[in-house]
C-alpha cells in the first residue's frame, strides 16, 4: 500500500473530479482484511418467538423470606396479586441452564458516578448497566444477537404486542396489563404519555440517551387510547425501524406518579428543579426493572434490591429476578476488569485493550474465578469533526475557522492519511486484536461490506500536500501550519479535541493522535474531562474535534439508526443544529441523510443491505468520520453464574449487561456466596432512606 499518484480511475472511484487532484497523495484502496478474532464464543441462533411469551400460569412463587416476612405480615400483597394478569414468561428452552433458584448478588464495578435518578430528564446513574437494570422499555433488542437474521424484530416488553393499520401509518401498542411499579403503583398509558409529552417532546427536557421526537421519525405523534393502549402515527408507511427506538435507551418511561411531583407543568417548579429533584441520596425511586436502589455511599457503592412487583416469571411461575441484590462499586473502568478477573467483582466488559494480555493470562488458569470469552470486533473509535458552521456551540473566530477546515474534504483527507492506525492500535495492545478501521460501519455488524469501505492509507507526505492544498502553510516556520492571512489572525492552527478521561483507552488514543497530528503540522490540544462532562460539552457543541467510542448505530445499524447521520436537528454526535436554525449539511451528509431515511422507510432486506453499502461508501470516501481503531471485546463473568448465553457479544444491540438477560441469571445453591448486604430486605417507600424489613 505504498504511495501511488492518484490516477483517473482512483479519482472516479472516490467520486471527485480529476481537476481537484494534483497532490501527491496515495490512492485510496479497499480497507485491508482484518486478522481473525481469537477464540470467539459460538452463538446458537434461535427463532425470535422461542425466547419469551405472555401468559397466565396456574401458580406463582417468590423467595420464601418474602412470603414469610412481608406477605404474611401484611406488608405486601400475595405474589399473584402483584403480578400482571399475564406476566412475561421466559421459556425454559431458551435458558442455557434452565430455570434457576433464588439468592446471591451480582457485584458490578463501574467508573461512572450517579448524577441522580431522573433518567427521563437526562441524568446518568453512572453507566455499567445500572440504569439498564432499573429501566424497562416498550421493546427490547439486546437479546436479538441470537435471533436468526430473517426473523429479527424487536422483542415485546412493556408493549406486549402491537399491530399496524392497513395503510401502515398507525401503530397500536398494547401495554402489559396490570403491571406495577416497584412501589405498587400501576404502570399504564399515563406513564408512557408523561415520558413522551413532558420529556421527549418538551424541548426543555432531554432524556439520558438523547431521545428527541425525531428519534422516532420526523412528524411522529403518540396518543393514549385507553389505560393500556397507545397509538403511534407516522408520516412513513410501516416504519418498522422505529420499533428499535422504542427499546433501551430511548423509550424507557419513568414513574410519572413520582416525577410529576417535580415537573414544571404539574408542580410549578423550574426545569432545573425537575432534573435535579431526585439526587443520588434519594432512595427507592420506583422502577419497572428487576432491582431498586436502596443504598448509596458516595465513591463507594450503590446497592439495589429485588423489585417485589417485577412482572416477569419463569415457566414454573417463579417471579424473577433470581438474584436478590445487585452491587455497583464506584471505582474505575479499568478496576472493573481487574476485580472481575480477581473474583472480587463479578462482571466486566473487557473493552480496554491495555488490559487484554494480563486478563487473558490470568483467565487461562484453571483455578481462575472468572471465565473470559471474546466476541466479534465491535469496539471501535472515531475521531469526529464538528461540521457546524452556523453556530452550534457558539464558536469563537478560531473555532469557526477550524469548522471551515473540518468541512473541507482535502483537510479531512490530510487528517485521515496522517493517522498511522497500525501504530495507534499497537500502542494499545500487541497481537491480533486491533485492526485498521477507516471509519463508518463496524466490521462486526451484519451490514458491513468490506468492498464498500474506502481507506486512505497512511501517507504523511501525501497528507502534508493535501493540507497545503487546503490553504494551510507553516508561515512562521515553527512546525505548525498557520491559518491563511485574514483568517483567525493567521495564527497557528490549534484544534481543541474533546476526550473522555474515564477510560485509559480514550486517553491513549488521544495522546497518540496528538503526536501524529503534530507531525502533520496541526497542534491538537486536549480537553480531557469525565464522561458526564464530556457528554454535556459534546451536546452543547463545544468542541472542534471529538474522540468517541462507537455507539450502537455503527455496531448494529438498526439500533439508534437516526444517529448515523444528521437526520434531525439533534441526532448526529458531531453535527447538530444551533438553538434556532437548521443543520448546515455538507453535500455528502445530505447523501447520508437520504440513504438513512430510505433505510428507515424500507422493509426490504435486500434493499436495506444495499443502502448500507452505499452508506459505507459515501461515509468512508468522504471521511465523514476518521476511524482510529477497531477490536473485539470480551465478556468476563464469574464462574458461579448460570444462564450466561455462550457467545453473548459485549456490545451489539445493547451492552452485555442487557444481552445476558440478567433477570434470568442465577447462582446454583451450592455455589452461592455470602455477598448480600441487605439480606431478607425489600425496597422501602420512595424517598425513604433505605430498604425495609
Ligand atoms: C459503560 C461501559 C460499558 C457498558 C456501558 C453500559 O459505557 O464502558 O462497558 O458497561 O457503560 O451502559
Amino acid at each position: 500500500m505504498k504511495t501511488h499518484r492518484l490516477t483517473t480511475t482512483a479519482s472516479l472511484l472516490i467520486g471527485i473530479s480529476a481537476f481537484a487532484v494534483q497532490a501527491f497523495a496515495s490512492e485510496p484502496t479497499v480497507v485491508p482484511e482484518q486478522p481473525p478474532v481469537p477464540a470467539q464464543g459460538k452463538i446458537t441462533y434461535v427463532p425470535r418467538d422461542s425466547i419469551l411469551e405472555f401468559k397466565a400460569l396456574p401458580e406463582y412463587h417468590e423467595p420464601e423470606w418474602v412470603t414469610e416476612k412481608f406477605v404474611k405480615a401484611g406488608k405486601l400483597p400475595p405474589v399473584a396479586e402483584r403480578l400482571p394478569k399475564e406476566p412475561m414468561v421466559f421459556k425454559t428452552g431458551n435458558m442455557p441452564d434452565g430455570a434457576g433458584v433464588y439468592g446471591d448478588v451480582m457485584r458490578h464495578v463501574i467508573g461512572g458516578r450517579p448524577e441522580g435518578w431522573n433518567y427521563s430528564a437526562g441524568q446518568t446513574q453512572g453507566w455499567g448497566g445500572i440504569d439498564i437494570g432499573m429501566s424497562e422499555c416498550l421493546t427490547r433488542t439486546a437479546p436479538l444477537y441470537q435471533v436468526e437474521a430473517s426473523d429479527v424484530e424487536p422483542l415485546p416488553n412493556l408493549a406486549r404486542s402491537w399491530e399496524w393499520s392497513e395503510d401502515g401509518h398507525k401503530l397500536t401498542m398494547h401495554l402489559i396489563e396490570g403491571a406495577k411499579w416497584s412501589d405498587g403503583d400501576p404502570f399504564d398509558a399515563d406513564d408512557v404519555m408523561f415520558y413522551w409529552d413532558d420529556n421527549v417532546v418538551d424541548p426543555n427536557v432531554s432524556p439520558l440517551n438523547g431521545a428527541t421526537p425525531e428519534t422516532f421519525g420526523e412528524g411522529t405523534t403518540l396518543k393514549k387510547i385507553d389505560q393500556n393502549t397507545v397509538e403511534w402515527t407516522f408520516k412513513e408507511a410501516f416504519p418498522r425501524q422505529h420499533l428499535y427506538a422504542m427499546a433501551y435507551g430511548t423509550f424507557c418511561p419513568g414513574p410519572s406518579h413520582i416525577l410529576k411531583t417535580k415537573h414544571p407543568k404539574y408542580a410549578g417548579t423550574t426545569y432545573d428543579q425537575y432534573k435535579n429533584g431526585f439526587p443520588p441520596e434519594y432512595m427507592n425511586i420506583p422502577v419497572m426493572g428487576a432491582w431498586v436502589p436502596v443504598a448509596y455511599r458516595p465513591d463507594d457503592i450503590i446497592v439495589l434490591r429485588r423489585n417485589p412487583y417485577y412482572w416477569k416469571v419463569d415457566e414454573a411461575g417463579n417471579q424473577l429476578p433470581y438474584l436478590n441484590e445487585v452491587h455497583y462499586k464506584l471505582s474505575t473502568w479499568a478496576d472493573r476488569d481487574v476485580q472481575a478477573i480477581a473474583g472480587s467483582g463479578d462482571f466486566s466488559n473487557l473493552e480496554q485493550p491495555e488490559n487484554f494480555v494480563e486478563s487473558l493470562k490470568r483467565a487461562a488458569n484453571e483455578a481462575a474465578p472468572a471465565r473470559l470469552a471474546f466476541g466479534p470486533r465491535v469496539i471501535g473509535y472515531n475521531l469526529r469533526l464538528n461540521y457546524s458552521a452556523n453556530g452550534w456551540g457558539e464558536p469563537d473566530e478560531r473555532a469557526q475557522a477550524v469548522r471551515e477546515l473540518n468541512r473541507n474534504l482535502d483537510f479531512r483527507k490530510a487528517v485521515t492519511m496522517a493517522v498511522d492506525r497500525k501504530k495507534l492500535g499497537e500502542a494499545l495492545v500487541k497481537g491480533p486484536f486491533t485492526a485498521i478501521y477507516p471509519g463508518g460501519l463496524s466490521s462486526g455488524t451484519s451490514f458491513y461490506d468490506r468492498n464498500s469501505t474506502i481507506y486512505y492509507p497512511f501517507d504523511l507526505d501525501g497528507a502534508k500536500a493535501l493540507l497545503e492544498k487546503a490553504g494551510l502553510k507553516d508561515t512562521d516556520g515553527n512546525g505548525i501550519v498557520n491559518f491563511p492571512e485574514g483568517t483567525a489572525g493567521g495564527a497557528d492552527v490549534q484544534i481543541v479535541m474533546l476526550v473522555n478521561s474515564d477510560y485509559g483507552t480514550d486517553r491513549n488514543l488521544a495522546e497518540g493522535l496528538v503526536g501524529q497530528m503534530e507531525k502533520l503540522g496541526l497542534k491538537v490540544v486536549l480537553n480531557s474531562v469525565d464522561g458526564t462532562k464530556r457528554d454535556a460539552t459534546q451536546y452543547a457543541g463545544k468542541f472542534d474535534w471529538l474522540i468517541r467510542r462507537n455507539d450502537q448505530e455503527l455496531t448494529s445499524v438498526v439500533q439508534n439508526t437516526t444517529q448515523l447521520a444528521p437526520t434531525g436537528p439533534r441526532t448526529s454526535w458531531h453535527h447538530r443544529a444551533p438553538e434556532s436554525g437548521k443543520v448546515d449539511l455538507l453535500p455528502h451528509e445530505q447523501e447520508l441523510v437520504d440513504i438513512v431515511n430510505k433505510f428507515i422507510a424500507s422493509n426490504d432486506n435486500e434493499a436495506r443491505a444495499d443502502l448500507m453499502k452505499q452508506f459505507q461508501k459515501v461515509s468512508t470516501e468522504n471521511v465523514d468520520t476518521v476511524g482510529l481503531t477497531e477490536y473485539p471485546g470480551a465478556l468476563i463473568i464469574n464462574k458461579r453464574f448460570s444462564n450466561i448465553p455462550p457467545g453473548a457479544p459485549i456490545f451489539m444491540f445493547n451492552w452485555a449487561e442487557d444481552t445476558i438477560i440478567r433477570e434470568r441469571v442465577f447462582v446454583p445453591a451450592d455455589k452461592q456466596g455470602d455477598y448480600e448486604l441487605y439480606a431478607e430486605q425489600l425496597p422501602g417507600k420512595p424517598g425513604d432512606s433505605g430498604p425495609s424489613n
